[in-house]
């Protein structure tokens, strides 16, 4: 299985996952139960230079899990949806850390998800990414700082300092 950020060339396959989703996995992806009309305005309004959409895909190139994370300065939402043949064999995980190394790389602060309070796979994911889940009514919210990536120093800085450290001992 390989994940990677798709184009806007890849809009069809977008939708056409999203169609084949059922009711209730409509319900829990969206919060809300998605007419094949409204899946359709969805992905015809997803901006791809401004929306990461991170797909993972089977050997034969086939579409089985898609994430999303949405534009914002410091914050953004993401969201999640495995094919349900292929679910609980990772997928969501390699997604979830994926679009986490993607936003940190982008200089985004904080990272939100909302899902509905009675959707335990979501609920599994959020915890093992260590955000912190907060229920209110129906919906939970799960939230992660992201710590900015610092520039690796110099090896010969790496090298002087623990130089130093030696003389210091020494
Ligand atoms: C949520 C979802 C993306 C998870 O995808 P997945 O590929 O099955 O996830 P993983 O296999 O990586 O499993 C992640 C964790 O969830 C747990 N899990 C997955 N499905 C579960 C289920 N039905 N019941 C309980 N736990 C479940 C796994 O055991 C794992 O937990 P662990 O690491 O502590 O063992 C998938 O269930 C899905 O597409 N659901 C419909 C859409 C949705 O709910 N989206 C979330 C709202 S944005």
């Amino acid at each position: 299985m390989d994940t990677r950020i798709l184009t806007d060339l890849e809009r069809s396959a977008v939708r056409s996952f999203y169609l084949a989703l059922s009711t209730d996995d409509r319900r829990k992806r969206f919060c809300s139960t998605l007419s094949d009309d409204a899946i359709c305005k969805y992905v015809d309004g997803l901006d791809f230079t401004r929306h990461t959409i991170l797909g993972a895909f089977e050997e034969q190139a086939e579409l089985i899990g898609l994430a999303e994370l949405a534009p914002g300065a410091e914050e953004s939402e993401m969201a999640f949806a495995v094919r349900p043949d292929k679910r609980r064999l990772g997928i969501g995980t390699a997604l979830m850390d994926g679009l986490l190394a993607r936003a940190r790389s982008c200089g985004r602060k904080k990272v939100l998800v909302i899902f509905l309070a009675d959707n335990t796979a979501m609920r599994r994911l959020a915890a093992r990414a260590g955000m912190l889940i907060r229920t209110e009514g129906g919906e939970a919210y799960a939230s992660r700082e992201l710590q900015a990536i610092v520039a690796a120093a110099p090896e010969s800085a790496g090298r002087g300092a623990a130089e130093s450290g030696e003389r210091e001992r020494n």
